[in-house]
């Protein structure tokens, strides 16, 4: 077993050990949301929660700002409209000056990584960036190393699961082979890597095999055991493990068996899909943490794995073209709550992880359908007006949501579009159709929120603003207490 112990001693209550967190084991920090938590509350919940490696995908000031100081690993990212631009050596060391170097004395932060790109070759992305990734990836390692920065910031890629595959005619992990069309790429991309010491990222989603092919054996996508495919010998028992040791093999055939992988993203939605719920996202997570924290590894590479966790915070402005469960990733809720028993340390003890401290929501009211509405010819087109500028993705087909009539359908999406406007008393109008209530309306497993008050939105003009709002908020949150 591998775990961060702290022991704490006192007096009074003995001695007790706190397992901390499992080692090694990083959350990604995604920022796409209408609402984000102010930074120092999401550095505030690592902290309380013992994680120490955190997964970026820009490198914002007011994030970086946040992490000085915490000793907090960073992977920072250059997102993929940028990698055109690091196709110059200037401006490639122009962003590591600014966004690794600048950070680089005692009491800043404490940047590991790079990541160049997110994905860049999804098939979806029809070949934009197959051109600009490596030379990116040259100029920025390269930029790092003049830096003198080489020996512990290394730039590496996260590419998606699909840039390898096994074939159809044999398919077994150790068939595994890199994607035919950017094969040769993919192999210069590792060659670079190599020599420079720096390991490959991948993402890897059970939870998308079980989405993308209704004939998934269901079981097969988590831990506990499912029929095994077995291979050379070797049974399988779980996607996760098939899907790294085909990348593992295709590695191998690209001469680079040995090279370093970390795991950027993994995890499991909470919503937005019939498989996407709490209990999936709990029986994958109790899967996943134990044979983490006991460095289990695959079958073809047993051992330590380094893991980001996707994601840390639900966003609601994540684009849902992969579908609705894209923004219900999170381990916690929009607001830093925590969604469902997770254990860190690898355990499985029954708890929740650490909540946000601190946060502060917008007044505690809704926006509803009037209850006497005569005429409901206006509806749909309100609806959709509501749902296009907020997110609705709880109110499809298997989600938390789903059981609502036609009234709730209105009153869900009038009230996620007045939260997204931060309760405007003209964002609850909807032709008359819509009213304010104090009643908290939700239904069953169908949560109407309140958003939290925006943070970024508060410049010294709306002091007054967010005065009223504290002081609206006070009793509730003395209430919750
Ligand atoms: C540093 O990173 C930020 C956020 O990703 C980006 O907007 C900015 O252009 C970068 N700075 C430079 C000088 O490249
Ligand atoms: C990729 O091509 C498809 C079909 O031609 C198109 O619908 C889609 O918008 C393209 N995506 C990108 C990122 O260019
Ligand atoms: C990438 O480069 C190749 C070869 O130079 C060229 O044919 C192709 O159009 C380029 N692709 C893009 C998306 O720029
Ligand atoms: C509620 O809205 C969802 C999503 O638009 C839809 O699938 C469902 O049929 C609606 N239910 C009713 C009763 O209108
Ligand atoms: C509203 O009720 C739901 C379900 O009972 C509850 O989970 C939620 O915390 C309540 N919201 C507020 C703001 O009180």
């Amino acid at each position: 077993m591998n775990f961060s112990k702290w022991v704490l001693c006192s007096g009074l209550l003995g001695c007790s050990i706190f397992v901390v967190v499992v080692e090694g084991l990083g959350v990604n920090w995604g920022t796409m949301a209408t609402h984000e938590l102010p930074p120092k509350t999401v550095v505030q919940i690592l902290q309380d929660n013992g994680i120490k490696k955190v997964k970026l995908f820009d490198a914002d000031q007011s994030t970086m700002g946040a992490l000085a100081g915490t000793n907090i690993e960073v992977m920072v990212a250059i997102p993929n409209d940028q990698l055109a631009a690091m196709s110059n050596y200037a401006r490639a060391k122009q962003w590591v000056q600014r966004n690794v170097t600048r950070y680089n004395f005692n009491g800043g932060v404490n940047v590991k990584y790079v990541a160049v790109g997110n994905e860049p070759f999804l098939s979806s992305y029809n070949g934009s960036f197959l051109n600009v990734t490596l030379p990116a990836l040259e100029n920025v390692q390269n930029a790092l190393n003049e830096a003198g920065l080489g020996d512990t910031v290394k730039a590496t890629v996260p590419v998606n699961a699909d840039v390898y595959n096994s074939p159809d005619s044999n398919p077994v992990p150790s068939a595994g082979r890199f994607r035919t069309d950017i094969s040769d790429l993919m192999t210069q991309i590792v060659e670079f890597l190599a020599k420079n010491r720096a390991p490959l990222t991948v993402n890897i989603y059970p939870f998308l095999s079980l989405y993308d092919n209704d004939n998934f054996p269901i079981d097969y996508a988590f831990f506990d055991g499912a029929t095994p495919v077995v291979d050379n010998g070797i049974q399988y028992t779980n996607v996760f493990d098939a899907n790294f040791d085909t990348l593992v093999s295709a590695l191998k055939a690209a001469g680079h068996g040995d090279m370093t992988l970390m795991v950027g993203e993994v995890g499991w939605p909470t919503d937005g899909d019939k498989n996407a719920n709490i209990a999936n996202a709990v029986r994958f997570y109790n899967g996943l943490m134990p044979r983490l924290a006991a460095n289990t590894g695959t079958p073809l590479r047993p051992g330590y794995i380094e893991v980001y966790l996707f994601g840390l915070i639900d966003e609601d402005a994540k684009s849902i073209a992969p579908g609705n469960f894209e923004r219900h990733w999170g381990i916690f809720r929009y607001d830093g709550q925590p969604k469902f028993p997770l254990d860190l340390s690898g355990q499985n003890q029954n708890k929740f992880p650490a909540a946000a401290k601190n946060v502060e929501y917008l007044p505690r009211q809704w926006c509803m359908l009037k209850p006497n509405v005569n005429d409901l010819s206006k509806l749909g087109t309100n609806i959709n007006y509501a749902c296009t500028f907020s997110d609705c993705t709880a109110l499809g087909y298997g989600s938390s949501c789903n059981n609502l009539d036609v009234y709730g359908n209105a009153s869900y999406a009038f009230n996620m579009y007045y939260q997204v406007q931060n309760q405007n008393p003209l964002s609850c109008n909807f032709e008359g159709l819509a009213t304010v209530t104090t009643q908290n309306i939700s239904q069953g497993t169908c949560s109407f929120i309140i958003q939290i008050a925006d943070s970024s939105s508060a410049g010294p003009s709306s002091v007054a603003l967010v005065l009223s709002t504290v002081l609206a908020f006070l009793p509730y949150s003395l209430l919750c207490l």
